[in-house]
């Protein structure tokens, strides 16, 4: 089945043609470049953007794929989680799209489409597994059961793992988005140089915490000269600790559930050191683990499209009523 992927959630437009696991075309117009001035995503400025330039990147995605909209046998589209004024664009986008061209609408959950990702990436994906979804905006343990069956094992209580890398590298002055400068710099520090408390560490919940780790950083530096800051030491020592905290749970919840396999995927996995430590624990413990593509690791619609076609493979067709929902919870749409 060919399905139209359309995702608009945060600060990406993004439109796929995905056919039976197939990306036919994976169209993203990032908004990186908006916002970095601001140092994060602006929600106003980021669904206005999504205005501009949804039909073109739709039409990228028809054409470089060499089909025409006739051949769309479904669309998919992001409809629950992330920021409300962006989710509604895609919607209303998917809605006349799907009305226009007679064919199914199907909602799919921003979260759901992180974990088709690792499908997509993987075929052969056994289940049940234990997929870590870390990004900016979420940082999420779930227990896969099946295709569309799953189990939140743990959530951050604050802030998203994306979200403290962004903070500290504004903090740092390394510019937005932060992960990807953090993770090139620490190759260059001592990740030992500064022993940074390690969140929920003692605790038994499968959770995630940041903020504390992103307070004690700054209040270590915050009265000391910029210029004169051991920059890659801190990044090191600052990755180190999120990576330390963000395999120590996800371990405790494959060891919890009894899986033997482990998926890693969003924006933050595809952080050097968390591929390396994840790696390493795997071979150690016995553990598969398996992580999403570089290229579907953050935002994109190919992920969107493989999660509606499992959704409508069950059924779950949307009407033209269908609306955006900010803040559902994943439960909620397994
Ligand atoms: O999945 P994504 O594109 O968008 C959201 O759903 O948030 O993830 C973006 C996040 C940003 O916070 C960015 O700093 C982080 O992923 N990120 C990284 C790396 N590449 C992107 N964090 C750590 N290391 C990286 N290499
Ligand atoms: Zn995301």
């Amino acid at each position: 089945m060919l399905v139209l992927g359309i995702e608009t959630s945060c600060d990406e437009t993004a439109a796929a043609l995905v056919s039976d696991g197939a990306i036919l075309s994976n169209v993203i117009a990032s908004q990186v470049d908006l916002h970095a001035r601001f140092g994060g995503v602006v929600p106003e400025v980021a669904a206005r953007k999504h205005v501009e330039v949804i039909g073109y990147v739709v039409k990228e995605a028809v054409d470089s794929a060499g089909k025409t909209l006739g051949d769309i046998e479904a669309v998919a589209v992001t409809s629950k989680y992330g920021l409300i004024g962006c989710l509604l664009v895609g919607v209303a986008a998917a809605k006349s799209l799907a009305y226009t061209l007679d064919v199914p609408l199907v909602g799919v959950h921003h979260i759901e489409g992180h974990i088709f990702a690792n499908a997509l990436s993987h075929p052969r994906l056994p289940m049940p597994h234990v997929c870590l979804t870390v990004s900016g905006g979420h940082t999420m343990l779930v227990l896969v059961k099946d295709k569309c069956k799953y189990e939140v094992l743990g959530n951050t209580l604050d802030d998203a793992a994306g979200e403290a890398f962004d903070k500290i590298a504004k903090f740092l002055g390394l510019g937005f988005p932060g992960g990807p400068t953090i993770d090139r710099l620490s190759a260059q520090g001592d990740r030992a140089a500064f022993n940074f408390s390690r969140s929920l560490s003692k605790s038994k919940r499968l959770d995630f915490s940041f903020s504390g780790l992103k307070t004690a950083v700054v209040n270590m530096f915050k009265d000391k000269d910029k210029a004169l800051l051991p920059v890659p030491d801190i990044a090191a020592s600052f990755q180190e600790a999120v990576v330390d905290h963000l395999v120590s749970k996800t371990l405790q919840g494959a060891a919890r559930k009894g899986v033997s396999a482990i998926a890693v995927t969003g924006g933050v996995a595809m952080n050097s050191r968390l591929r390396q430590v994840f790696s390493e624990a795997g071979r150690r413990e016995g553990y598969q683990v398996l992580f999403t593509r570089p290229e579907l690791c953050g935002d994109n619609a190919a992920m969107v499209a493989a999660a509606g076609t499992a959704r409508l493979a069950y059924g779950d067709v949307a009407g033209l009523d269908l609306s955006a929902t900010p803040g559902v919870p994943l439960e909620s749409v397994a």
